[in-house]
């Protein structure tokens, strides 16, 4: 049995994610922790809430709601949406959390300790009108790389170039607009990434089964002219983890807070804690520090590219420079941009398809599987309702969902809901089974690999198998004259579905339950052999006929859907 960890990188706690989002990140992730709890591996799956931060004070602030508030009923909004999607999080957490907080300041601790961290005065904007400092996305003006007038002052979205609020021409304040700014020195604590720059090298060549998107983006910022500059970790706001080393107070910081992507990716850690303070597992230190039994973990991240260099540098930096023995990453698997129909999903405009509406209008199992089966891992890919209208209905209405109710119903009808008896299996359920298990072996290597869409492919390529071995065997051809050969065909047929249920479980849980209650297993055990597993239904179990498991997406729907999607939402 091994031990795994996974963490899918933490949403910010501002809005409800797109499908973009979601196939970048939580969704896949979810896929490897239920393939390798299926396996028998003890799994650990961690995701949570990222609370602090300009863009969530900014949108606490725009429903007049106090920001602690604000992040609560959000947390809620969105611990429901990803039940929704199946989302099996072992614990779903807030970075807000006090144990965050606790584990945020022992790091700058240990971080200051170490030599890690200098005190820079340096220069920001500061607001008359506002009476406070403007970082990051507090702060809008023109771009001076695209002349775009509305950029921010942590990234222009036009042009995407990351900026420095000082950088921005006509800068104005986001919150009242005043142009009345001065820029002032404050002092700030930065992370000296840079002497870091040699063990993150090393770390980063051992890494050769990383997948290239993921090494590319961190060799990018580690060797690039500016890559791996040192960074403020602190900001002049009131919202997030208050400034100290260790429980103590640190002169001079008084009022100002870490910034967001310092303490978001300790809550990775914080997380396996509040999993424990909920009472649901016990000695998070044996998942985290590998002097206490997480040296023998498999730390898997996922995330989508723009995270990348948070997760291959920044994170490691922390960590690295604390000198204390945490557990580091294994494998990074990160993803391209799903684009939907022809431009981008985006968030700050409302494009696209978000969370709850895809639950609004179809079950999880049909987005969680053409999601994961057009996974943009080597490319970006894009998201049209064609081609999900035509993706879906083939694969999970006519070649699963067909494949089960014919069965089914053809049993029922010729020898009631129990597996028939008679009739013997000759070459034909030889080679069916010969060519599962040649399937299965690459499915399993794919999961192993964290291939999503190859993983997709071959579990598709197992649906066809029983479909093919269905349609040459024709069991309502020959049951009038042979009904005992039709009897093995239905027999192997309904172990078929058996399989299905199990095999299918990572992708399409919902569907997977069904097929395996109406097949009367109880849960999923992985089949390591395809033969011995073919034969767990025998002559005289019963059975019950599912209703349909798929219905087949309309031309109707596709249109309305199209329609109602095209505008952006309010
Ligand atoms: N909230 C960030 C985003 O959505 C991701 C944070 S991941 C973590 O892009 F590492 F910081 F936790
Ligand atoms: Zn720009």
């Amino acid at each position: 049995m091994k031990r795994i960890l996974i963490t899918s990188a933490i949403p910010y706690i501002n809005g409800i994610k797109h499908l973009g989002n979601l196939v970048g990140s939580q969704l896949p992730a979810d896929l490897f922790a239920r393939y390798n709890r299926a396996r028998g591996n003890e799994v650990l799956f961690l995701c949570a809430t990222d609370e602090h931060g300009t863009p969530a004070e900014l949108a606490a602030a725009q429903t007049g709601k106090p920001i602690a508030d604000y992040c609560t009923e959000m947390h809620e909004v969105q611990a429901k949406i990803a039940d929704g999607f199946r989302l099996s999080f072992d614990h779903f957490g807030r970075s807000s959390s006090k144990q965050n907080k606790e584990l945020t300041q022992h790091f700058a601790g240990r971080l200051l300790d170490q030599g890690f961290i200098k005190e820079v005065d340096e220069k920001q904007i500061y607001s008359h009108a506002d009476n406070r400092f403007l970082p990051d996305r507090y702060i809008e003006g023109t771009c001076p790389n695209c002349s775009y007038e509305k950029a921010r002052g942590d990234q222009c979205e036009n042009c995407t170039k990351q900026l420095d609020p000082t950088d921005l021409i006509s800068p104005r304040s986001a919150i009242s607009g005043s142009e009345n700014l001065e820029v002032r020195t404050t002092r700030h604590l930065y992370l000296m990434q840079s002497y870091l720059r040699e063990k993150l090298n090393a770390w980063i060549e051992e890494k050769r089964d990383w997948p290239i998107l993921t090494t590319s983006i961190a060799k990018k910022w580690l060797n690039d002219g500016d890559g791996l500059q040192d960074r403020g970790i602190t900001r002049d706001l009131d919202w997030g983890v208050p400034v100290c080393k260790g429980g103590q107070a640190w002169p001079g910081m008084e009022g100002k807070v870490f910034y967001v992507w310092f303490d978001a990716p300790i809550e990775y850690i914080a997380c396996a804690r509040e999993w424990v303070d909920a009472g649901k597992g016990s000695d998070w230190e044996r998942w985290w520090r590998t002097d206490k039994g997480a040296d023998d973990v498999s730390y898997y991240q996922f995330m989508g590219k723009d995270n990348v260099p948070f997760h291959t540098l920044s994170f490691p930096a922390t960590i690295l420079g604390s000198g204390e023995p945490w557990k580091l990453v294994d494998y990074i698997k990160s993803f391209n941009y799903l684009n939907y129909d022809g431009g981008q999903f985006s968030t700050s405009q409302g494009r696209g398809i978000f969370m709850d509406q895809a639950l609004e209008i179809l079950p999880s199992d049909y987005w969680r599987w053409w999601l994961l089966s057009h996974a943009p891992e080597s490319s970006d890919s894009e998201f049209t309702w064609e081609n999900f209208q035509t993706d879906v209905n083939k694969d999970l209405a006519d070649v699963l969902g067909n494949f089960v109710s014919r069965v089914t119903k053809f049993c029922r009808s010729k020898f009631g809901e129990v597996v028939p008896s008679g009739g013997e299996y000759g070459q034909r359920e030889q080679n069916l089974i010969d060519n599962l298990q040649l399937r299965l072996d690459a499915y399993q290597n794919h999961m192993e690999a964290v291939d999503v869409r190859k993983s997709a492919a071959e579990l598709r390529a197992i649906w066809v198998l029983g479909n093919e071995y269905l349609q040459s065997a024709e069991p309502w051809a020959i049951f009038k004259d042979d009904p005992n050969a039709a009897a093995a065909t239905v027999r192997m047929s309904l172990n078929l579905i058996a399989l299905y249920g199990q095999l299918s479980e990572p992708f399409i849980p919902d569907a997977s339950e069904i097929l395996q209650s109406a097949m009367g297993q109880d849960g999923p055990s992985w089949p390591e052999s395809v033969k011995d597993t073919l034969g767990q239904l025998k002559a005289g179990d019963v059975f019950t006929v599912p209703d349909n498991l798929f219905t087949k997406i309309t031309d109707e729907q596709r249109l309305t859907w199209n329609k109602k999607f095209s505008g952006l939402r309010d």
